[in-house]
């Protein structure tokens, strides 16, 4: 049996002390959990991920005691946003202790370093440190395949992980993730050059910015930002690895100006119309529709559903939609692209990445 489905802290905290894995609930989204300290458990998760050896992950604490371990200083910035927003969905980068593995850091001089606020994972963290002592420190990449949807659900992760030959895996079996995506990432590591967001989350640039009292700069909306697609081609299959937090079923992100033109010009497709907020119209229903075509039989089934109008909501639920939406079979998905605004940050981030694997 790969994976082990339990609710007992206490066992989990002993599989992660012989260096097993295990995988457990954050408020962002499950993690797969391995004792940061051992070499071969670390291997482990890599291995189990699919995940490419020079990619880092994060280093899960108890508090800012714990981080200390892991780094070697707080500046003012790094004291101040874990004093605000420890625990929470926030993770800093800090310059490396020469003790941290290079495996972890993917070999640079810094670590990634988060206190997560979910009480399971309180409470494996604080069952592991009594275990393992000073130093404890657990490494948890988001509990996916690379490059696939990351979990908000333990069946996400079960079914992740149901056929993987070896090792096996401890599930603590918590509920639903409830921030939906993954930590802010922010660097500090080198302040004189500026404080940096490296992937937007749920704690945003300007919750930052009032926090530290200057100026963070944002990592341009990234590349596959600019490049996704707004008027979906016919769909083509996917395969590209630069595919990340990405379905199998193609994804686009439309415009709703262009909805009408978008369902005109495919004809044959079977596909799922996600809006932000409710359309006038369609919500939450399947239409068979036939298309006013002289062909006969040209035929498409839409899907039409309403994701919430509100950036937290939308987040929640984001990942579950996908998971969902990508057993159905259909030919494409097609994603109102949410609004630009910075509250949205997050979300556009992960909807502007999916879609980007199929441009
Ligand atoms: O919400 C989260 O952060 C979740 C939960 C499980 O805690 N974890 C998570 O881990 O999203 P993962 O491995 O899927 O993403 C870690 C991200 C990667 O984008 C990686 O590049 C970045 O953290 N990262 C890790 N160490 C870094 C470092 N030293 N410098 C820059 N980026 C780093
Ligand atoms: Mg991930």
């Amino acid at each position: 049996m790969p994976v082990i489905r339990g609710h007992d802290v206490q066992e989990a905290a002993h599989w992660l002390a012989q260096g097993r894995l295990v995988a457990f609930p954050t408020e962002t989204v499950y993690g797969l959990g391995a004792n940061a300290r051992d070499e071969a458990a670390i291997a482990a998760v890599y291995q189990a991920k699919g995940r490419p050896g020079d990619h880092p992950v994060i280093v899960h604490v108890t508090g800012v005691d714990a981080a200390l371990a892991w780094t070697t200083t707080l500046n003012e910035q790094a004291e101040r946003l874990m004093a605000h927003f420890w625990p929470g969905p926030l993770t800093l980068i800090l310059p490396r202790r020469a003790d941290v593995s290079l495996r972890i850091t993917g070999g640079q001089e810094t670590v990634a370093v988060r206190c997560p606020a979910h009480p399971m994972a309180q409470q494996l963290l604080q069952a592991f440190e009594q275990i393992y002592g000073p130093g404890a420190g657990v490494i948890a990449p988001s509990a996916n395949r690379f490059g696939q949807v990351s979990p908000t659900h333990a069946d996400h992760v079960y079914d992740e992980f149901a056929d993987l030959p070896h090792p096996s895996i401890y599930l603590l079996d918590g509920a639903a993730a409830q921030v939906g995506i993954e930590s802010t990432i922010v660097d500090v590591s080198a302040p004189d050059t500026g404080v940096r967001i490296l992937r937007p989350g749920h704690i945003q640039a300007s919750d930052i910015e009032r926090v530290l009292g200057e100026p963070v700069q944002q990592r341009a909306p990234t590349a596959a930002a600019q490049t996704a697609p707004t008027h979906p081609p016919i769909p083509r299959v996917s395969g590209s690895l630069k595919a990340h937090y990405a379905p199998r079923t193609p994804l686009y992100l439309f415009e709703r100006d262009d909805l009408p033109t978008l369902l005109k010009e495919n004809n044959n497709q079977s596909v799922a119309i996600v809006s932000c907020g409710e359309l006038n119209e369609h919500s939450d229903n399947d239409t068979k529709h036939t298309a006013q075509t002289s062909q006969p039989a040209a035929r498409q089934l839409i899907h039409y559903e309403a994701m919430p109008a509100e950036p937290n909501p939308y987040a929640s639920q984001l990942y579950a939609t996908l998971r969902r939406l990508d057993r159905r079979g259909f030919d494409a998905l097609w994603f109102e692209r949410p609004p630009q605004d910075l509250a949205w940050a997050g979300v556009n981030d992960r909807l502007s990445r999916a879609a980007a694997a199929f441009s």
